[in-house]
């Protein structure tokens, strides 16, 4: 069931939500001429080749060749279903959306998302009233207020506390009328091992709402009051919540990010409550996970490409460990990072309760680079024996070996040449085999990319066959040049395609065309398959300079094509007939019955004979 949604509403939506203002929620745009250029939200790079074209309403990756218009890229972005990318855009621009026709499973999943943020905020507004109950709440405030945290803050993080009982939240929800089913997917409620009971997961915590940049309340954090174990307890994955793509603190940060170009990142919530209380606008924390990709390009969308982070992790050895882990990712995402190392034994927040904002501050301006946390651990971890020094070069090669920029690459060298007190072209040696490596190991890998990619086109799209290039063309023609889309009719051009998937997207941009439908944004709705929509995208931002006897001549040649073609295959029907090729000949025989076929349809069509 493809389209229970009406199409006048898809249209209306397309006509109100415009792609550079929702791309640009999450993706820092730049104007380039007619286009909009950015780092693709959607793989890795360094130079951004993300383009979203106003006029057009589309975006097309240069990179990775993601491509849609407004309502593909928040299905990709927010990685939900065609029904749901149009039901959230309608809902922020106020379109009312009949749902009566909906089929059963799609209310359902849709249905179920809805639901766990339903639960979600209730659940957040019950943890927010304990907090401040008379009596019950009294442990956590008195807990948080001892820790300094404001009523300021509290409130601006809808930090929440829920008092001993197994079933405290279990009995408000029931009282709110939501299904024990509901309760159990939203992960706050769970069921006995007997399968006869439900409790709370929350029990006698500190309650951390965590939110979606869009502001719904997705998961939750605990913490418990006095040192039992664990200290911490989050959320499970739900359908709205996953740890690898949340950053807790983001729909606060995000506009400071933006200002500043730069963003924190801590490890844990109190962390991040500090710095904001300090006047730390711009920060995020990671929640015990390690820091994903994911999280780097969330960030990147908010900092922009030449943006920078700084972690701001503990001094102890877990959080040291996790600094170098995140690097790596920063250097696979290309953004910008720093260390911040704190004096031994604090955290940010211990941090800022004893010294305050200003030496904070000043702090951050000795942030290492990357590069020189590394060297420093390492030396540190290693020491100056004859063995230490051999393996801080066999740990930092790799590193030196991977920096993109090479006139920091020889400086580094330099640098841990001078640290080690050792001669730099015996680092240079080593640096320079890591790259011969590296170098080895990507051309492997470019090879294994190039075959399946082929494939891949092949089996879904069916649009890389060598065959199809000039098919390809008069497609792209079709769509960039709109003109000539009279005479492909009168030639009945489409009924020659050798390849169905292109037939099928031009007999699709004349029948939007008849109905005066003209826009590509329209026509990507109606394909209504990925790999089509990501084709027409990339043809449609092309700046393409068609004219009318270009045109011409270009249907010309095909029809020519075609002509040879036909002429081609009788002449390898003499060959084989000649050489007593019985299997080839009815192989060839089958090929021009088919040819034959199509030529029938065009010439009933009114078309020239090819
Ligand atoms: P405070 O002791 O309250 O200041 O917390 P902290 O943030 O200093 O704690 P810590 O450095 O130990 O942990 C950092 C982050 O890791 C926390 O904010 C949690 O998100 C996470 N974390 C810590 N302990 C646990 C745990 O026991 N379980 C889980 N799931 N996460 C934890
Ligand atoms: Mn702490």
């Amino acid at each position: 069931m493809a389209f229970y949604i009406p199409e006048e509403k898809i249209s209306e939506i397309q006509n109100v939500a415009d792609i550079t203002d929702i791309v640009s929620e999450s993706v820092l745009l730049k104007k380039a001429g007619k286009n909009h250029i950015g780092l693709c939200p959607f793989h890795s790079e360094k130079t951004p080749s993300f383009t979203v074209n106003p006029e057009k309403q589309i975006f097309h990756c240069f990179g990775c060749g993601a491509g849609g218009n407004v309502i593909s890229f928040v299905m990709k972005h927010d990685g939900v279903s065609f029904p749901e990318a149009v039901q959230s855009l309608a809902k922020r621009f106020n379109i009312e959306l009949p749902t009566r026709d909906m089929s059963l499973a799609e209310q359902k999943a849709m249905g179920e998302r809805e639901q766990i943020l339903e639960v979600n905020q209730h659940a957040m507004k019950f943890y927010q009233n304990m907090l401040f109950q008379e009596f019950s709440g009294k442990p956590g405030l008195q807990y948080l207020t001892e820790r300094g945290i404001t009523k300021n803050t509290l409130e601006k993080f809808y930090i929440g506390y829920v008092p001993d009982g197994w079933n405290n939240l279990v009995q408000h929800l029931a009282r709110k009328r939501i299904s024990r089913n509901v309760m159990i997917k939203s992960g706050l409620v769970i069921e006995n091992n007997q399968k006869t009971g439900y409790y709370d997961r929350f029990r006698n915590r500190i309650i951390f709402p965590i939110f979606s940049t869009g502001n719904q309340v997705i998961g939750f954090g605990g913490r418990v009051l006095d040192d039992s174990l664990p200290k911490y307890l989050n959320s499970p994955e739900t359908l709205v919540y996953s740890k690898s793509s949340s950053l807790y603190g983001l729909h606060i940060a995000k506009p400071e990010c933006r200002k500043t170009g730069t963003a924190f990142i801590v490890e844990g919530y109190m962390d991040l409550l500090a710095l904001w209380q300090y006047g730390i606008h711009n920060a995020v924390a990671t929640l015990g996970t390690s820091l994903t990709s994911e999280h780097v390009r969330i960030l990147r969308g908010h900092c922009g490409h030449s943006g920078k982070v700084i972690l701001v992790y503990d001094s102890d050895e877990a959080g040291l460990k996790a600094a170098a882990r995140s690097i790596e990712i920063f250097d696979k995402e290309h953004l910008d990072a720093a260390i911040m190392v704190l004096p031994n034994g604090h955290d940010p927040d211990s941090y800022l309760f004893e010294y305050g904002e200003a030496e904070f501050r000043g702090m951050v301006k000795h942030a290492l680079s990357a590069m020189d946390f590394l060297m420093e651990s390492a030396v540190l971890k290693h020491g100056m024996s004859v063995e230490g020094k051999v393996r801080t070069v066999a740990i930092m090669k790799d590193y030196l070996a991977n920096a993109s920029d090479h006139v920091l690459r020889s400086l580094y060298i330099k640098k841990l040449a001078e640290k080690l007190n050792i001669d730099d072209s015996a680092i240079m040696e080593k640096v320079r085999e890591a790259i011969q490596k590296k170098r080895t190991g990507n051309d492997r890998a470019g090879i294994i990319y190039g075959k399946n990619q082929q494939s891949t086109s092949r089996n879904e799209a069916g649009i890389l066959f060598e065959y199809d290039r000039m098919e390809k063309k008069i497609i792209a023609m079709m769509v960039q040049y709109p003109e000539i889309l009279p005479e492909i009719c009168k030639q009945n051009i489409l009924s020659c395609f050798e390849n169905k998937v292109l037939a099928k997207i031009g007999v699709l941009i004349l029948e939007q065309h008849e109905k005066g439908n003209r826009s590509v944004s329209s026509l990507i709705v109606r394909v209504n398959n990925p790999e089509q929509e990501k084709f027409i995208a990339s043809l449609a931002i092309e700046n393409s300079k068609w004219n009318h006897a270009g045109c011409l001549k270009l249907i010309k040649q095909f029809v020519l094509s075609k002509n040879k073609r036909n002429h081609d295959l009788l002449m390898r029907i003499k060959t084989a007939e000649a050489q007593n090729d019985d299997k080839l000949l009815i192989a060839l025989m089958e090929q021009l019955r088919d040819q034959k076929k199509i030529q029938k349809k065009r010439e009933s069509a009114g078309g020239k004979t090819l």
